[in-house]
């Protein structure tokens, strides 16, 4: 194993200012589309995403691997994500692991297929047994699981889109 740490973030601060500015009035409720986007957004505990993993699974044309085990997959990582309380912040821990259900990764072998973002590890083969092992290794301990990852490619810093978000709304 070898380690990784999630390094980018983006500053919230920008992102709800972007929210704020750009809301609009819904037809019957008289609240603004951003009230709405800002209680999803602390619900869902978007502001605490430390890392987001995507799964392969419930595929409209399953090719890397049997429906029924994308399913199983995808439902032992929520379960295990709830179980272990990793799904949302808590008091000694501020970070959260958000998880999709992709239809389909593109990679369309030795599946399921699941990619780690910021870190960009993709792993292979993520049955139930491999994410448990991603789980304790990757979500926990940051060190890649390499027996199952396939391709390490981390998304670079996206610093400057903050800066195109707020200049675009003021004008
Ligand atoms: S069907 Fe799983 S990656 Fe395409």
């Amino acid at each position: 194993m070898f380690s990784t740490q999630a390094k980018c973030y983006i500053p919230l601060s920008s992102l709800h200012l972007y929210f704020l500015i750009s809301g609009s009035m819904t037809p019957n409720s008289g609240k603004t589309t951003s009230d709405s986007l800002a209680k999803c957004v602390q619900t869902l505990g978007l502001p605490s995403i430390q890392r987001h993993v995507f799964i392969c699974a419930d595929q409209t044309i399953p090719k890397c691997c049997d429906k029924a085990l994308g399913l199983e997959s995808w439902n032992y990582l929520k379960q295990r994500l709830t179980d272990l309380k990793l799904d949302l912040p808590v008091s000694n821990r501020l970070t959260s692991v958000f998880r999709t259900k992709a239809n389909c990764l593109r990679v369309c072998q030795k599946g399921p297929i699941m990619v780690v973002y910021p870190d960009g590890v993709w792993y292979h083969s993520a049955t139930p047994e491999a994410i448990e092992q991603i789980i304790q290794a990757h979500f926990i301990n940051n060190q890649i699981v390499e027996a199952y990852a396939f391709w390490v490619h981390p998304l670079a810093c996206s610093s400057g889109l903050d800066d195109r978000v707020i200049s675009n709304t003021a004008t």
